[in-house]
């Protein structure tokens, strides 16, 4: 016997999954078994939940036409997913590629080819790891390439996640109501979404957890993630068109970065960011405060580049050089009125090390300061004594 009228959804084949939707484009994929949605599909028919005796929900087939009757009266619908241009043809691909420097946001500094080869792995689907050093511009430079794409894209960061499961699969909730029902990620949902450009912000820092749920999802062979470890049968394909892209602190003197597993590593191409040189630096941060005066703006660029040439140095005697961000935070204090020595005292002196004394790494950045601060050459530098 028929009790009340319940939500009525449709079958839709979307690669080889077997989705359900309701006319207001709400999913109940997770609440029919594999099988029922199957012969809907095969039989023309659309799925009512009802609720039995027992007040257990099922779901029994019904005439199409019941869930056309849904359709006319809720918005929006399933179909109307927003289309995005993506070059098809290999000419046009090509053309897009090459013509694709003009789309980088201007206060993003990398150069022609790097751009370019980011603009390439998305658009050929590749899954990017952008590589390099604390602040040098690798979410930046993801930022900017999802934005020039036009594309639906998504943001994760991976380092802040305290529950991958959560974040990237979903949850098991318990209502009175409704029972125990799964709520699937946002991450779900993007990788459903042709085209979609998802970020994986500081993946190198997620929990190790997370990168097993990501390595089938990664693989190009594989291309689902598993919603459900106990149950084999429980999987959401990627679709079409989309790309990932991540960003690393791989090889650099940043502790909070766990080694990233080497397989999960070999689903990337690796797109390592170049540090600034001094007048790319300069350039920037002119283009970034320019009613700061650009003779200030040089030294600080000067000071950063001096410090990065002697991290990289034979025996350097500071581990690390200052990172554009930082660069970039000073030319704000300057903007604000501090002093380049107000500036350098507050962002630049407690990211060394002081043990030591006249021999420790702030001691030798000081004196780089110091010298810009005299007469804002470089000269014989690295033989001044600490005035301190
Ligand atoms: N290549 C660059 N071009 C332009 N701005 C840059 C560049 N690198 C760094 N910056 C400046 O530094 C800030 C920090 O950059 P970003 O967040 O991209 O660094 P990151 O490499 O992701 O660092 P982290 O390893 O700490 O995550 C940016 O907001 C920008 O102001
Ligand atoms: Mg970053």
């Amino acid at each position: 016997m028929k009790t009340k009228k319940g939500i009525i959804c449709k079958v839709v084949k979307s690669g080889n999954r077997y989705n359900a939707f309701a006319a207001d484009g709400t999913k109940h994929t997770h609440d029919i078994t594999t099988g029922a949605r199957k012969r809907a599909l095969a039989a023309g028919m659309a799925l009512e939940r009802r609720v039995n005796k027992s007040g257990q929900r099922y779901w029994w087939k019904v005439p199409m036409s019941e869930y056309e009757a849904t359709e006319k009266s809720s918005a929006p619908q399933i179909t109307a997913k927003p289309e995005v241009e993506v070059p098809t043809g290999h000419a046009e691909t090509m053309e897009f590629i090459q013509k694709s420097y003009s789309l980088k946001p201007r206060d993003l500094v990398i150069g022609e080819l790097k751009w370019k080869y980011l603009i390439r792995s998305a658009v050929r689907g590749k899954n990017i790891m952008m590589t390099g050093p604390a602040g040098c511009g690798k979410t930046l430079a993801a930022k900017s390439l999802v934005n020039a794409l036009d594309r639906p894209n998504f943001y994760f960061n991976m380092g802040a996640t305290q529950d991958p499961r959560a974040t990237l699969i979903g949850n098991v909730h318990f209502e009175k109501s409704k029972g125990t029902y799964f709520s699937e990620s946002l991450f779900v949902k993007a990788i459903q979404t042709p085209n979609a450009v998802i970020l994986l912000d500081e993946l190198t820092r997620a929990h190790p957890d997370a990168w097993n749920i990501l390595m089938t999802v990664l693989d190009q062979g594989q291309r689902y993630l598993r919603l459900d470890e106990q149950d084999g049968q429980a999987t959401i394909n990627v679709a079409p068109g989309v790309c990932f892209v991540s960003t690393a602190n791989i090889g650099n003197e940043y502790t909070a970065t766990r080694q990233l597993d080497k397989a999960l590593l070999d689903r990337f191409v690796i797109i390592e960011m170049d540090t600034l040189s001094d007048e790319q630096e300069h350039g920037l941060l002119q283009y970034m405060f320019p009613s700061v005066e650009s003779e200030m703006l040089k030294k600080v660029s000067s000071i950063a580049f001096l410090t990065r040439s002697e991290s990289k140095a034979d025996n350097p005697r500071i581990a690390s050089g200052i990172s554009t961000r930082t660069s970039v935070e000073i030319a704000g204090l300057l903007f604000d009125g501090f002093t380049i020595q107000e500036a350098a005292d507050i962002t630049i002196y407690p990211q060394y090390d002081n043990d030591g004394g006249a021999d420790s790494e702030r001691t030798f950045v000081k004196q780089i300061v110091q010298k810009f601060m005299d007469d804002g050459s470089s000269d014989d530098l690295f033989d001044v004594e600490d005035k301190n």
